[in-house]
């Protein structure tokens, strides 16, 4: 199964161009590495409509898997976990129990992050870290389960 994915990085300053967005391009290796097709990228404000609008889009577009990169930590303007919780139709713990778990072998702040997978419409979303590496070490962390994931949430035929 090819599948299709949608990057979004959450931020307001890479939004507004006064840095560089690394997350984004970081994440799209790791995808296009798996195999999988890079369907769409967006570079967004930390600003919850605009998560919502985003991921929902994405997801209508066809993406199974929607990466997003930033906000998941305790800054004012980190909102995207209740961005993606006011629209999702479950959560799955297991992949924020995972990451967090993982990543606190790397580095004690992970537990700062309030990193989230859940189901919109019929896409996995998957809420990552924004800093560029702990978005892929997390990503990496829960792979393996991703193809599994988006053909229950696309309602494909699965082997269990
Ligand atoms: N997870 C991993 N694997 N590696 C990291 O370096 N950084 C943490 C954490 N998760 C990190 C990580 C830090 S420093 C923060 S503040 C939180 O993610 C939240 O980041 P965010 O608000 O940019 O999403």
């Amino acid at each position: 199964m090819q599948i299709q994915v949608g990057i979004v990085t959450v931020s307001d300053r890479a939004s507004t161009g006064a840095y560089e967005d690394l997350g984004g391009p970081a994440l799209k290796k790791v995808v296009q590495d798996a195999g999988w097709n890079v369907l769409g990228e967006a570079v967004i404000p930390d600003d919850a409509v605009r998560i919502q609008q985003t991921v929902r889009s994405f997801s209508q577009q066809g993406c199974g898997l929607i990466l997003t990169t930033g906000g998941t930590g305790i800054a004012e303007r980190d909102v995207t976990p209740e961005a993606i919780r006011a629209i999702m139709r479950v959560e799955l713990p297991g992949f924020g129990e995972v990451m967090r778990a993982e990543s606190t072998k790397i580095t004690p702040n992970a537990i700062l992050s309030r990193s989230l997978a859940a189901i919109v419409d019929q896409a996995l979303v998957i809420a990552l870290p924004g800093k560029p590496s702990g978005a892929v070490e997390c990503l990496g962390f829960v792979a393996g389960a991703i193809p599994h994931a988006v053909a229950l949430a696309q309602r494909l035929p699965t082997s269990c």
